[in-house]
């Protein structure tokens, strides 16, 4: 792992050169570019409106649901971070990436995103941006559809594609957490234009739609060196998070995933699944149990090609 920590403490230095411009950056990324040839799209949302769901959340998956554990410390050390990250400069998007399948992605941005929600001043909302792959739906006991395909395609509208929780369904789960104030757009129906349905610039649209309404996004993605859907993603974020998992990534492949995001601001790697960190690597994250089975049902292999 020593490689990586090299690599994240290279790629801190770097961030710190570029910290000027990123500000600029991140304005512009945000904007919506291209948009207007597609239909256009009732820009408002009412968010006391959204669809409320019965979820039946994995609490295997979901550690940040529980009342106490080393993964909710560590989950809430990752928020403290991205609070600093705030105040430096504009964050509110985050695209959660890396380099290839099963690095952690989706566990990290669900169990972020229950840990940012369980502070009930943060109204969040968490999206599946991996319409090839989707899993967040199944990780949450949500609905699948309609979704971020629905919206893309020109079919639905934002308001049609949020749900949220019925608080009762935690508790039936023996879970006495409330997070009424996290809303979900699952992938939707996908298919297999899903790269050009990201390409569209409606993502960047929907994103200048919402964000007003919430205080964080969380968009979780495909593995960026199978797939490019995630660079299309990552212009409606104000910022890339990427995951390296423990004894699985390689530097390699940390160092590619990285420089795919050259024209996006990076925040940091989150170290997923590893037992011990170095002390000081002040941009590197961890979640420490090994390898916990999700108890999900096994991924469909929807096709990582193009
Ligand atoms: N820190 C962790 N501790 C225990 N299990 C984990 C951890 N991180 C991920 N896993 C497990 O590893 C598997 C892959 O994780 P996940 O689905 O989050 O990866 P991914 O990067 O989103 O993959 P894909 O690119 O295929 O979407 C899941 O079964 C998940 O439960
Ligand atoms: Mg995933």
């Amino acid at each position: 792992m020593s490689r990586i920590y090299d690599a994240l403490q290279r790629a801190d230095v770097e961030r710190k050169a570029a910290q000027g411009t990123d500000a600029t950056r991140s304005s512009e990324t945000s904007a919506v570019a291209g948009a207007d040839a597609l239909p256009s799209i009732k820009a408002e949302v009412n968010t006391e409106n959204i669809a409320l769901h019965s979820w039946k959340p994995s609490v295997a998956f979901l550690p940040t649901l529980g009342d106490r554990g080393e993964s909710i410390e560590q989950f809430r050390g990752l928020r403290s971070k991205l609070y600093q990250f705030r105040d430096q400069a504009k964050l509110k998007t985050i695209l959660i990436s890396s380099g290839l399948p099963s690095e952690g992605k989706t566990f990290v941005t669900a169990n972020l995103a229950i840990s940012l929600a369980r502070n009930k001043n943060n109204r969040v909302l968490l999206i599946d941006g991996d319409l090839r792959s989707p899993s967040l739906h199944a990780i949450l006991g949500a609905s699948d559809i309609p979704g971020l395909t629905e919206y893309l395609a020109g079919y639905a509208e934002p308001g049609d594609i949020m749900q949220r929780n019925q608080d009762s369904s935690l508790v039936e789960a023996g879970l006495a957490r409330s997070i009424s104030n996290l809303a979900f757009i699952p992938a939707g129906s996908g298919g297999d234009n899903s790269s050009e349905l990201v390409a569209n610039h409606r993502i960047e649209e929907l994103i200048a739609i919402l964000a007003p309404h919430f205080d964080w996004i969380l968009i979780d993605s495909p593995p960026i060196l199978a797939v490019a859907d995630s660079i299309d993603l990552a212009r409606a974020a104000d910022a890339v998070l990427l995951v390296a998992r423990g004894a699985s990534t390689s530097y390699d492949v940390a160092q590619r995933a990285q420089a795919a995001f050259k024209n996006s601001r990076i925040l940091g790697f989150v170290l997923n699944a590893v037992k011990d960190v170095p002390p000081h690597s002040a941009y590197s994250y961890y979640y420490g149990k090994e390898e916990a089975s999700s108890g999900l049902p096994g991924r469909k292999d929807m096709g990582r090609q193009g």
